[in-house]
């Protein structure tokens, strides 16, 4: 990061989310360059990050946007994505989402289910236009990855089975409100290694090539995100090995490349930063309670995911801590057996990796603001959320009338 962390903490306080917008300009330039001269669409997984100056920085690189609510395809909107880079996926669109994004005349509805595409067709059908569709396919793939973030096993709730997609897009096909473009998978998130992702590309590359056989023409194939990040030490995926993988499996296919990276733009794009409160020693364990919790940072609580964390200048012996947060669950961690010399009351801890399923993931629970948010773009800062008030977090509830209680 350009600018100096205790001048970030100086200006915004904690707990606080910082971004390297420049890392995203580099992230997005080398998985774009990855796949060279084929035709290719970089569309961001606006759930991992889904602050509007994200989006509109990635806008202005020319990126598309993978939507999973009509909240997102709004943002997106806003943001500056052009419309005819916006895809609307997830399990359980509502009428009104799917009447809104067919209005907004997006690129793809990516279908989930038989029963979805019946009430696509039938609100197309009302509005009097053409759906542009693409059917989320479910290979059967062991993306080898955390339980909770893998999807492309027929056990996981994503997707349809083969055979009822090619049903699907028979039926689609023949339907005057459908049109069936674009064929899409995602096998899950943190992928570290190629050989699942390669094999799903097979395999849906030959369904596309059955789907020509009987006059289908699929335009947009679409490989889902899921690019795996460094946390640790893992040793992960290049963007130039990930394109080759695409790129050998759907050969003498004309088809345009959607991917949809959101972990591998955000995730090392974005710092975590608090501060200490008090240390404390219950029996043989060492605590350091910091004023950033679970409710800003889920990860480590909701998958015991390892997050690097960091004193800021401080020197001395270091011994292993939990750092925990004021919350009142004992799941309320960020780290635990974290090395680190002994803290005092306002010293500042990093943590890292931390700018995907960060701030998305956060809440008001035990009435905590969520951070505020900052950009940090050829070494200047810029606010790009303001810290939640508690005026804020009570809005809606002090707008509703309570004379029935007195
Ligand atoms: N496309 C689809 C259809 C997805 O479901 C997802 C993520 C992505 C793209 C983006 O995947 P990525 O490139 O970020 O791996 N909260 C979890 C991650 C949940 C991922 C859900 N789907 C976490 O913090 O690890």
């Amino acid at each position: 990061m350009s600018v100096e962390i205790e001048t970030l903490v100086e200006k915004y306080n904690t707990p606080l989310y910082v971004y390297d917008f420049n890392n995203i300009t580099n992230r997005y330039d080398e998985l774009k360059d990855a796949f060279g001269g084929k035709k290719s669409l970089v569309a961001y997984a606006v759930k991992s990050n889904s602050n509007l100056a994200v989006i509109r920085h990635l806008a202005n690189l020319g990126a598309g946007a993978d939507c999973v609510s009509i909240g997102e395809v709004r943002r997106a909107l806003r943001a500056g994505i052009k419309k005819y880079k916006i895809i609307f996926s997830g399990v359980g669109k509502k009428d009104d989402e799917i009447r809104e994004a067919l209005e907004s005349d997006i690129l793809l509805i990516n279908l989930e289910s038989e029963a979805e595409m019946k009430r696509v067709e039938m609100i197309a059908k009302e509005l009097k236009v053409e759906a542009r569709i693409s059917i989320r396919v479910n290979p059967n793939v062991d993306p080898k990855t955390h339980p909770y973030i893998s999807t492309g096993l027929h056990e996981n709730k994503f997707g349809v089975s083969l055979d009822s997609a090619k049903r699907m897009y028979i039926y689609a096909k023949k339907s005057e409100h459908l049109n069936p473009v674009g064929i899409h998978f995602h096998i899950g998130s943190q992928l570290t290694e190629l050989s699942p992702i390669t094999e799903a590309c097979g395999i849906v590359a030959d369904l596309v090539r059955s789907l020509d056989a009987i006059g289908i023409e699929i335009k947009f194939f679409d490989v889902g995100g899921g690019i795996g990040v460094v946390y640790d030490d893992e040793v992960t995926i290049r963007p130039a090995d990930y394109a080759k993988a695409i790129l050998s499996q759907i050969k003498g296919l004309d088809v345009t490349i959607l991917s949809e990276p959101g972990r591998y733009m955000m995730a090392n794009s974005g710092i975590f930063l608090t501060k200490v409160l008090y240390e404390k020693i219950n029996g043989e364990k060492r605590f350091v309670i910091v004023d950033g919790a679970m409710n800003d940072l889920l990860r480590p609580s909701l998958y015991n995911a390892y997050h690097k964390i960091e004193a800021v200048k401080k020197e001395g012996e270091k011994s292993k801590a939990d750092i925990v947060g004021p919350v009142c669950e004992s799941g309320d961690f960020l780290g635990k057996d974290v090395e680190l010399p002994i803290m005092e009351h306002n010293d500042i801890l990093v943590v890292h990796s931390a700018g995907a399923y960060g701030f998305t993931m956060s809440s008001n629970y035990n009435t905590r603001g969520r951070s505020a948010e900052v950009a940090v773009l050829d070494g200047k800062d810029y606010l790009i959320r303001e810290r939640e008030t508690f005026e804020d977090q009570i809005r809606l509830e002090t707008s509703c009338d309570t004379s029935w209680q007195n």
